[in-house]
């Protein structure tokens, strides 16, 4: 079967406002966490500091210091909260290729590759405490209370997600469900606890919060499609992982609910009893595409995409504010 995908309405979309606007405070972030990777232990820092050298969007962090920017703050908390966040995230990568046994992350080998699924459990352990040390420093109680709430959400939400795995009936709503804690929870606290160290109203803080909480799903939703429909050699990380593993996203949902009986077959050949042999995976492409699987999935990071941007209606026009509007825009178009 032809397997077409139907990626060409992308529109190219960056994120070079928001990352301008950002650039001096993440330079300080970015210091910040090169800073707190050391350890005597010395695979401590080798560990950690080749995924953080490999890159990363550093999307989250960027938000946390765009959102205290909105806020008008004018400390520097921000900039060790943004570090936390990164480091918080860096902590589920390391961890998630574990579970995921995923091979390739940032363009080069899983660190699990190199260093054994051991290291990359324990260092990010250590990561994860290296965040919570920074949130300390910060002082703010309420901040604190936010982002470790997430970690623990976050874990929560991969558990949740062992609990569909192989599952071909998982709905949409389950999927959902895993995905606001695994992912947004993360967007969401980053975003919030800006406007918590300003010391804004309780309704900018939940605004933030929901533009973050709202741009975390629809960028889990593009995530799931690209995984495959995307390029590996621009995501840097394998197309087709969650199919070999027989991870439930939304287009396997869509395309398992939309399919004839033979259709269904398939999926629990290869999803639920794992069976999955060569070609495969095109085929399965193929049957997404019949079923306009990706599309819809697509067309739901949009719609969540558009509640993100009107979340921060009552922040008067601002660059910042455009340049939000812009990172939603890229998140959803982006293919990397
Ligand atoms: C990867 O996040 C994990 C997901 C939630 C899909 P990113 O795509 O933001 O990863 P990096 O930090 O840019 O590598
Ligand atoms: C990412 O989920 C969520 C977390 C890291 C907690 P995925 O498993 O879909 O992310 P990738 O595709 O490995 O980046
Ligand atoms: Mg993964
Ligand atoms: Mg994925």
């Amino acid at each position: 079967m032809a397997v077409v995908i139907p990626f060409e309405t992308h529109t190219g979309t960056t994120i070079d406002r928001l990352v301008n606007l950002v650039a001096a405070d993440m330079t300080r972030v970015n210091a910040a966490i090169i800073s707190c990777t050391g350890s005597e232990v010395t695979m401590i820092p080798e560990v950690a500091n080749h995924l953080i050298a490999s890159g990363g969007k550093r999307l989250r962090p960027m938000l946390t210091v765009a959102m205290a920017q909105l806020s008008g703050y004018g400390g520097d908390g921000h900039v060790k909260l943004a570090a936390a966040v990164e480091f918080m995230h860096t902590a589920t990568l390391l961890h998630d290729d574990v579970v995921d046994e995923s091979s390739m992350r940032r363009g080069k080998l899983a660190a699990r590759m190199l260093w054994g699924n051991e290291a990359s459990v324990l260092v990010g352990d250590f990561l994860l405490g290296q965040a919570f040390k920074l949130m300390v420093e910060v002082g703010s109680l309420r901040a604190l209370e936010i982002l470790s709430s997430a970690a623990a959400v976050i874990a929560e939400g991969e558990v949740r997600q062992l609990g569909t795995a192989k599952n071909t009936s998982t709905t949409e709503d389950e999927y959902l469900a895993v995905i606001r804690a695994k992912t947004a929870e993360l967007f969401a606290a980053a975003c919030e606890v800006g406007p918590v160290i300003a010391g804004r109203p309780k309704a900018e803080q939940a605004a933030c919060r929901s533009f973050g909480m709202n741009l975390g799903i629809a960028f889990q939703l593009v995530d799931d499609a690209l995984d495959y429909g995307g390029k590996a050699a621009k995501l840097g990380k394998n197309v087709g992982d969650d199919f070999r593993e027989g991870k439930i996203t939304l287009p396997v949902v869509l395309a398992f609910r939309r399919g004839s009986e033979t259709e269904r077959e398939f999926w629990r050949r290869t999803l639920s009893l794992g069976e999955a042999a060569d070609g495969d995976l095109d085929h399965a492409i193929g049957l997404m595409s019949k079923h306009r699987a990706l599309d819809d999935t697509f067309m739901r990071a949009r719609h969540y995409g558009a509640i993100a941007k009107d979340a921060l209606a009552l922040f008067p026009a601002s660059p910042m504010k455009e340049a939000l509007e812009e990172a939603v825009e890229f998140s959803i178009g982006r293919t990397h």
